[in-house]
């Protein structure tokens, strides 16, 4: 296999777009990341979507997006793998480069949520929960969650009021982030006192529905001085798990195995430790889901995550910044579109372009994508190298 680089990105802002269509929310984000790449010749296309079957009438979103950006010749295909889709595109455009087979790809990933009732909407993600098993009770994605947050309260004595930092740093960061959903900064109170969805999970705990595009453009390590200036970012890692995609159906429901997995296999491809990452882009999806993440990636011991919040490690100046331009929480969560957007900001950090929300002197960045709840997860670890 072959390095590879991100030679550029490419990210609409997330909102409710009641203007742009799929196609365009999609487009825009890719000839958005391809002129920030140079505009480099393009071999195939990935794109990552979720629900576009059912949210907006739409499927076979490869042809869709190739002939929309005026690449009607180029191979593409779409990619889903629940809210992972994003990562999950990305590491196919990188497998198709690093195994020789393209040598430059855009990989873009976009959900279009807002076409949908919210009753609706829930029930489309719910299917990436075990429709047998789970979604057959009734419950919602919120729902699941809300048990595993339950559980971890009552296994290590934590109370709600512990994990508002994880929402507090999100919304902080999404209030300098021009691309996030919500730019408005909330305190404790505003935290505590948020109308409850299933508790303890209330609208503070949970991301938002929206619609967003982000994409990236891949290309052949060897190849690409030709468009690089001050600096190149290689991917350094790229590991994926899966785990049951029941919950009941785990030994343990409070650790996440593939995120666990997919973490060391990144560690160890990258030949780093949890202790050089400069900042951890994390599936907030819900606060307990980034405490879940925090612990399985390594960062921190079981049951102490919100130690960690709670001291103010996760923020900006933190010993692990995390959700650095709002994380799901804020920046929001178009859920195909999710992982992409991580990566993209990733990129973003380490080019040093991330405006109020740089991490100083940031060179190496990892970014982990959830599917459902813990079933399906994906690591990628970015590193700058200067030119
Ligand atoms: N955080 C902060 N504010 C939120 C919010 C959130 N997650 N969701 C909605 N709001 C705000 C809206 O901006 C709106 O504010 P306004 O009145 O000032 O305009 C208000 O709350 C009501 O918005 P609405 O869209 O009617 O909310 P809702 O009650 O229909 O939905 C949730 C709220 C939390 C139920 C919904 O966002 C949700 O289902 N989130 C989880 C999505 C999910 O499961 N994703 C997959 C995870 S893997």
């Amino acid at each position: 296999m072959r390095p590879v680089v991100v030679l550029g990105y490419g990210m609409m802002p997330v909102d409710e777009h009641w203007n742009l269509s799929l196609r365009e929310l999609a487009g825009n984000a890719a000839l958005s990341a391809l002129e920030n790449a140079g505009t480099p010749p393009i071999d195939a296309i990935f794109i990552g979507n979720m629900m576009s079957g059912t949210a907006n009438h739409q499927q076979h979103l490869g042809a869709y997006l190739a002939d929309w950006i005026g690449m009607p010749m180029v191979e593409a295909v779409r990619i889903e793998a629940a809210c992972a889709s994003g990562a999950a595109t990305f590491r196919a455009g990188l497998m198709a480069v690093a195994s020789g087979e393209a040598d430059s790809v855009l990989v873009t990933a976009a959900e279009k949520m807002t076409d949908s009732p919210s009753d609706e909407i829930s029930a489309e993600l719910a299917t990436a929960a075990d429709a047998d098993w789970e979604v057959e009770t009734g419950i919602s994605f919120v729902g699941l969650n809300a048990l595993l947050m339950q559980r971890y309260m009552h296994e290590y004595g934590w109370t709600k009021e512990h994990f508002a930092p994880f929402s507090i740093n999100a919304h902080a960061n999404g209030a300098r982030n021009p691309n996030a959903r919500f730019q408005k900064e909330i305190g404790l109170a505003t935290y505590m006192n948020a109308a409850m969805v299933a508790p303890p999970i209330n609208i503070m705990d949970a991301s938002p529905v929206g619609d967003g595009a982000a994409a990236c453009v891949l290309m052949a390590a060897d190849m690409a001085s030709h468009f690089s200036q001050n600096a190149i970012i290689e991917v350094a890692a790229s590991a994926s798990a899966t785990d049951s995609l029941a919950v009941h159906d785990r030994n343990d429901a409070l650790w996440l195995n593939a995120a666990y997995r997919s973490a060391i296999d990144a560690y160890s491809q990258a030949a780093l430790s949890p202790a050089e990452i400069d900042l951890f882009e994390l599936h907030d999806a819900f606060s307990i889901m980034a405490a879940l993440s925090l612990e399985a990636a390594g960062f921190t011991e079981r049951g102490s995550a919100p130690r960690m919040a709670l001291d103010g490690e996760i923020g900006l100046l933190g010993r692990l910044p995390i959700a650095t331009m709002g994380g799901l929480k804020a920046r929001g969560h178009p859920v195909g579109a999710t992982g992409m957007y991580q990566i993209a900001e990733v990129v973003q950090q380490l080019m040093h372009e991330a405006g109020k929300n740089q991490v100083d002197g940031a060179r190496i960045g990892m970014a982990q994508n959830i599917g459902g709840s813990g079933s399906n997860i994906l690591t990628h670890i970015l590193r700058r190298v200067d030119l």
